[in-house]
């Protein structure tokens, strides 16, 4: 049911949050303010997805789930509880995005055959999203050509 997939993107959506954030004030290294600074927008605009996916949960006439156990029980993202390296948060940030990437996808189609266009578009949205902050951290990892 739409409704479902709609409740793990959203659990997943808070876990890759608090994880941009627990990067975003952890992360160390020598290029540190820009990633610093590319944390923080990744927080943001991760952030700025919750509300309406929980909203469009409740458009479906279901109740949305909104408890830290629930989200761990329903999110595919993995939590991580230590401080990697830089590289490594990067690397995983990257694992991340393409995962809900992935989701987005296959929910655009499930929201498409349950004609909720709105939800739709809304996945298309998110899909774009997380294309774009891929093709950001890849270019970070990136190593520089001699
Ligand atoms: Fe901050």
């Amino acid at each position: 049911m739409l409704s479902d997939n709609l409740k793990v993107l959203l659990a997943s959506t808070q876990a890759f949050a608090i994880k941009t954030q627990n990067f975003h004030w952890n992360v160390e290294g020598s290029n540190f303010p820009q990633y610093h600074e590319f944390f923080n927008t990744l927080y943001e605009d991760v952030s700025a997805t919750i509300d309406p996916i929980a909203e469009y949960i409740r458009v479906l006439g279901v109740y949305t789930p909104g408890s830290l156990s629930r989200y761990a029980e329903l999110s595919i993202i993995q939590d991580q509880i230590k401080i990697p390296r830089a590289q490594l948060m990067f690397a995983e940030s990257l694992q991340d995005c393409e995962t809900l990437g992935e989701l987005v996808v296959a929910m655009f189609d499930i929201a498409t055959n349950e004609r909720q266009q709105g939800i739709a578009n809304y996945m298309a949205e998110l899909q774009d999203l997380y294309g774009k902050k891929a093709w950001f951290i890849r270019s970070t990892l990136k190593t520089e050509r001699e």
